[in-house]
């Protein structure tokens, strides 16, 4: 299959789980969280989640994993209400609908994020098909990628734009972006064992922080050049809130050089656990080029 198939058949596996957590009653509070968690994302997250457990456990059998694919999308949903909101980037449009909070209003989808972040750590922790060391785990990447030194983190350094140097503003990328994909891999891995090889867990930290600048950076590049039809959330959200991206230190010829360079390394460590057309080979491959 070719990997926008495989990306595909792997959405509708992960909807259809999503689906399944969000059928609940949440004193209304359900409807803001479906409508952005159901909202049609590209699901890659959970999809390296998966693909990273494969790789190691050579099987097919991802339920284990699933359930910690499915509350990663859920914090990755989340810290896109939030970043939608007027206080933040003040976007209109997300996955090709109206953001959250123009739907719903602000505390409305304030309070969305909220609980698709806390929901998250109840559908990772009532993971029954792995053991309670995973569970541990598990719980405890997801709490350190999306906190302050993570995902929030990044997002500080985003709000406040004092990044003074590209390294700055690399770090940025790695916190904002790298930690939640680097919480895929380590979860597809920590799916498979109990006692995590250091080695191993560097590795994947390294492929995943590379994959998450260069995914940044391509996003910055969007921002300027996509189709917003196809995008699915507005152009040139950047260039209204004068924001610090890796455009404002190179060229975009020069940013796409670096989200090449940044894949092909990444693609050299992850080539020691995988072959040469291996799934995770060809999605690093395919997201140097995306349009949406
Ligand atoms: C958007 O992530 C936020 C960034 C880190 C750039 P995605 O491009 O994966 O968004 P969805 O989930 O497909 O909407
Ligand atoms: C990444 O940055 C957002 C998060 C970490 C939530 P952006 O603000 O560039 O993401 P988009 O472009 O709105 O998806
Ligand atoms: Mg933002
Ligand atoms: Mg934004
Ligand atoms: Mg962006």
């Amino acid at each position: 299959m070719k990997i926008e198939e495989l990306i595909l058949a792997n959405s509708a596996i992960v909807e259809n789980k999503l689906k399944s957590y969000i059928n609940v009653n949440g004193y209304g509070l359900e409807k803001p969280m479906e409508y952005s968690l159901l909202s049609g994302g590209k699901r890659l997250r959970p999809f390296m989640a998966i693909e990273a457990y494969k790789l190691f456990s050579k099987k097919n059998d991802i339920e284990k994993v699933l359930p910690y694919a499915c509350a990663l999308e859920m914090i990755h949903t989340y810290s896109l209400i939030h970043d939608d909101l007027p206080s933040m980037d003040n976007d209109d449009y997300r996955r090709g609908k109206l953001t959250n909070h123009k739907v719903f209003g602000e505390a409305n989808a304030l309070l969305a994020g909220d609980a698709l972040l806390t929901y998250a750590f109840s559908v990772a922790s009532s993971n029954d098909n792995v053991s309670p060391m995973s569970v541990k785990n598990a719980v405890k990447v997801l709490a350190d990628c999306a906190g302050f030194a993570g995902m929030a983190g990044g997002q500080m350094l985003d709000i406040n734009s004092n990044m003074s140097s590209y390294d700055d503003l690399k770090k940025m990328h790695e916190l904002k972006t790298g930690a939640l994909i680097k919480c895929a891999m380590l979860l597809g891995y920590y799916a498979y064992c109990d006692v995590p090889n250091e080695n191993i867990v560097c590795d994947l930290t390294k492929f995943a922080l590379n994959i998450g600048v260069a995914f940044q950076i391509r996003d910055d590049i969007l921002d300027k050049i996509a189709d917003e039809a196809i995008l699915g959330k507005p152009v040139g959200s950047d260039e209204k809130n004068n924001k610090l991206t890796s455009l404002s230190y190179m060229s975009i010829e020069e940013a796409q050089a670096t989200v090449d360079n940044l894949t092909n390394e990444a693609i050299d460590i992850i080539s020691k656990y995988s072959s040469e057309n291996d799934t995770l080979i060809q999605l690093a491959k395919y997201l140097v080029e995306r349009n949406k």
